[in-house]
């Protein structure tokens, strides 16, 4: 059977560094309207307030996905959180947060903050996994070119909650 049955390897999950900051900024176009540049994230991840991880593939090199989160006292917020779009769907974005709250939580964060367009059902499929609920929205808040605006939903989690 061999190769054919062999599981791919896990991904490594790490804290990400100036050099992964292109493949993020090219991740982070793809999948959003205004997409950050390379400057800009390795200068977040960079920032004493930001917690910043990638996904790497087995080998360390290639950059599969990234999440950020601003952190202040005893709370957060998520700032991003992007899988390259070929490698969705298989646990990679619940392994970037599930590394991310972990490392919040080990800071001392309490409380988890985060925005989250209202029609964008892996991204709160990813949420819920992870306990965030709904604390508020902000209608009609994100322009859609082929349709009404969406609203901006903002979900928290109380970290010691499961
Ligand atoms: C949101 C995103 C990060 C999820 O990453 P992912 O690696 O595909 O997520 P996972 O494979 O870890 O799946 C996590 C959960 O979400 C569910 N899910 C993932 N994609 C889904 C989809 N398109 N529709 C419904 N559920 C979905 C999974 O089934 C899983 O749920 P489960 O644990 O109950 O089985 C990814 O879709 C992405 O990068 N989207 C573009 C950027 C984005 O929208 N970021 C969020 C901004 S707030």
């Amino acid at each position: 059977m061999w190769p054919f049955s062999a599981k791919p390897a896990p991904p490594l999950i790490r804290r990400l560094s100036s050099d992964h900051a292109p493949a993020c900024a090219k991740l982070h176009a793809g999948a959003f309207h205004r997409g950050w540049s390379a400057s800009e994230i390795a200068n977040l991840a960079a920032d004493s307030t930001v917690l910043a991880h990638v996904a790497l593939d087995s080998a360390g090199r290639e950059v599969l996905g990234f999440s950020m989160a601003r952190h202040a006292a005893s709370e957060a917020e998520i700032l991003t959180i992007v899988i390259d779009a070929a490698r969705r769907k298989a646990g990679l974005g619940a392994a970037l947060l599930d590394a991310q709250l972990k490392a919040l939580q080990d800071l001392g964060v309490v409380e988890v903050f985060l925005e989250v367009a209202a029609d964008n059902p892996a991204a709160l499929a990813l949420y819920a996994r992870y306990g965030f609920e709904k604390v508020g929205e902000r209608k009609a808040y994100y322009a859609r070119p082929d349709g009404p605006p969406s609203s901006a939903l903002i979900l928290r989690r109380a970290q010691l909650v499961s």
